[in-house]
């Protein structure tokens, strides 16, 4: 039997999975790391914290599994993408806290390049919008705000990366500085046609190439783990962002196949195969993954704040001491008692594109209770997805029959009826929802021989439970439509 290693590193937390050569998990550690938040709308990670916990719960669950790193036959790194993070060459220490993909500093930014009619240009090359989401302005607001940073770079002392560049240079010694082009779409710097940097977006979002990672394949044999790691000589053979990586685990590898993840955020792809098509309801158009040489695409909806406003619940809010109370909360009430929260905490994502929201509550009587709002927390998750849904659907005319989910909340039995009864099409849940882990495997294992081809992966995937609609059609548009009203008034708070 073979294994593989996928390391997943997400918004909140590092994880580490064992898994066999039939999709199997066999370990799983994780460890929680700090967020910061130094003003409004800011978000950032420590980059040495994020290296630190993520080797710390792969070293572990290979003693949880009871593997030796050379029972390993590959490793796989699935990240948060568009998070971005600045290091010195030399030191390989970082030069600036990362900011995370949902800090929204640069909106400003943003807006002029909007003004000056750069957005056309903009998504016809990388699919994307101009928002503060992506890594490109973020990149250039650490070299103007860090002294020297920008003369450092022209000069080719620093190097910049998303996540999986950061951990394949500290996994490797700063031997190698790659992203994989999954990653890259997300920059604003990659033309999504060619994957490759492109000269007129460098120098609108002014980041000079000599602080660019090299553009690799998702999967492939980029090199090994440096002898003086715990995890040494393991191949390092898979590398995709989150969110592209469980569209592969779900095995979503046909046109039209698609799903949805409930990680930090909500994240809805769709593959289209080897066509870049464009969205008309402000979807993005992203790289799915590049193999053998053949880049295939996805269309997206993100929506920034999805299984996040549970952790709200609890760390902000405090009526919950831990994520998996709020099951049992939300269900002690019928429904949200009309309360609706719209969790725009770092604006709004797809399809609206507000950074300038900010998040409301509205409905609340003297008879709401901590457990309507934790109610109306959950609805709030299942509505942004059914946004998405709708977007998608006007999109590529296809009227999906149903929809495969994983991520974390997922194991909510609750969350994904009340899916089901919204979006009035069938939800489906897999045995294993560890989707995005498993999708860093799978790329891993093609790359070094565990498996062939999809064929040989796509069989592993199994149906856990299947949640057919159970509400009135009519019911769910008049929810849908109380939901609208309180998403327009969240827009354009903070301008
Ligand atoms: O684009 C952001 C996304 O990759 C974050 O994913 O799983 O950490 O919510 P997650």
């Amino acid at each position: 039997m073979a294994f593989l290693l996928a390391l997943d590193q997400g918004t909140t937390s590092s994880r580490a999975i064992v898994f066999t050569d039939s999709g199997e998990i066999k370990a799983v550690e994780q460890k929680e790391f700090k967020q910061f938040y130094p003003k409004p709308g800011w978000v950032e990670h420590d980059p040495e914290e994020i290296w630190i916990t993520q080797l710390e719960v792969a070293a572990k669950v290979l003693k949880t599994a009871g593997l030796n790193p050379s029972e390993i036959a590959a490793l796989g790194i699935t990240n948060q993408r568009e998070t971005t993070v600045v290091w010195d060459r030399a030191s390989g220490e970082p030069i600036h806290p990362a900011i995370v993909w949902q800090d929204r500093r640069t909106a400003d930014t943003c807006q002029e390049l909007r003004l000056a009619g750069h957005l056309p240009t903009v998504r016809e090359k990388t699919g994307l919008l101009l928002d503060p989401y992506f890594s490109g302005t973020k990149i250039a607001w650490i070299l103007d705000h860090v002294p020297q940073a920008r003369t450092l770079a022209e000069a080719g002392k620093l190097a910049c990366g998303t996540i999986d560049t950061w951990l394949v240079s500290k996994l490797t010694g700063g031997q190698l500085h790659i992203t994989d082009v999954s990653n890259a779409s997300r920059t604003l710097l990659m033309n999504i046609h060619t994957g490759d940097w492109d000269e007129e977006l460098l120098e609108l979002f002014q980041v000079p190439r000599s602080i660019l990672p090299e553009i690799r394949p998702s999967s492939e044999v980029y090199g090994e783990v440096d002898s003086s790691q715990p995890l040494a000589g393991i191949k390092i053979a898979g590398i995709a962002g989150d969110q592209q990586s469980a569209l592969f685990g779900q095995t979503c590898f046909e046109k039209g196949a698609t799903k949805n993840t409930y990680g930090t955020g909500c994240f809805m792809l769709m593959n289209t195969s080897t066509e870049a098509a464009v969205s008309e309801n402000n979807l993005l158009t992203t790289v799915a993954w590049k193999i053998d040489d053949k880049i295939e695409y996805a269309i997206e909806g993100s929506v920034f704040v999805g299984g996040a406003v549970v952790s709200w619940l609890r760390d902000g809010l405090g009526i919950i001491k831990s994520a998996s109370e709020v099951e049992s909360l939300a269900n002690s009430v019928s429904d949200s008692g009309g309360v609706i929260l719209v969790p725009a905490f770092a604006g709004l994502g797809a399809p609206h594109w507000d950074p300038y929201a900010r998040g409301t509550i509205i409905g609340i009587t003297g008879g709401t209770t901590a457990a309507h709002i934790a109610r109306a927390a959950v609805d709030s998750i299942v509505f942004q997805v059914a946004d998405l849904l709708d977007a998608m659907r006007s999109d590529t005319g296809v009227s999906l029959k149903e929809l495969r989910v994983d991520g974390g909340a997922s194991v909510n039995n609750a969350l994904l009826q009340f899916q089901a009864d919204i979006l009035q099409i069938p939800v489906v849940r897999p045995t294993v929802t560890e989707t995005t882990a498993l999708g860093a495997a799978y790329l891993a294992g093609l790359a070094s021989g565990v498996w062939n081809s999809r064929d040989d992966i796509a069989h592993h995937w199994e149906v856990d439970r299947r949640f057919e609609p159970q509400m009135a059609a009519s019911k769910a548009a008049e929810l849908r439509s109380r939901w609208g009203n309180a998403i327009e008034r969240t827009k354009n708070w903070v301008n």
